[in-house]
């Protein structure tokens, strides 16, 4: 059984990572309209990654008996300054979420919440993942300094960019 407060913080998380899902679609709307594509494709595969990080701790919520609260999504931004502008705003969120998980481990221990301590343990190492992904689509596109050639290039690969249901595996 989780504590009140391991359930309130956990429900927190969900509207987060909804919230984090609204922000890519957001971006994946913008350069769609900016032509390119690939980014585009990019973002929209982490809207879908957000989603499924919601839905881990929606699931996660109600194995442990406790009571899941939809609260509403807060309204996100609708434009940037091209492409690098989006990847760093996406480093500077990410990190902002890495420490929202860390928040919440430090909750579980504080609660003595082993289960909630080895289940969050997942996000902690995704969360690496997914700073030292975006830091390096970041560093490639300032060596081409966001433009010409080298971007045409970089949007192309992040067009080849698939879902792929990480909880899952
Ligand atoms: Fe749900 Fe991008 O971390």
């Amino acid at each position: 059984m989780l504590t009140k407060r391991m359930e309130k913080e956990l429900n927190k998380q969900i509207n987060a990572e909804y919230w984090s899902a609204y922000f890519y679609l957001s971006m994946s709307a913008y350069l769609g309209s900016e032509g390119l594509a690939g980014g585009a494709n990019w973002m929209r595969v982490q809207y879908q990654e957000e989603i499924s990080h919601a839905l881990k701790f929606f699931d996660y919520i109600v194995e442990r008996g406790g009571r899941v609260n939809l609260m509403p999504i807060l309204e996100v931004p609708k434009a940037w300054n091209g492409l690098i502008n989006i990847f760093e705003e996406t480093l500077k969120h990410e990190q902002k979420v890495t420490g929202l998980i860390y928040n919440l481990m430090d909750v579980a221990i504080e609660e003595k919440d082993h289960a909630a301590k080895s289940f969050l343990q997942w996000y902690v190492d995704e969360q690496v993942e997914e700073e030292s992904g975006v830091q390096t689509i970041l560093d490639q596109l300032k060596m081409v300094e966001g433009k010409g050639h080298g971007l045409f290039l970089i949007d192309k690969d992040l067009g080849l960019r698939v879902f792929v249901d990480s909880t899952k595996v």
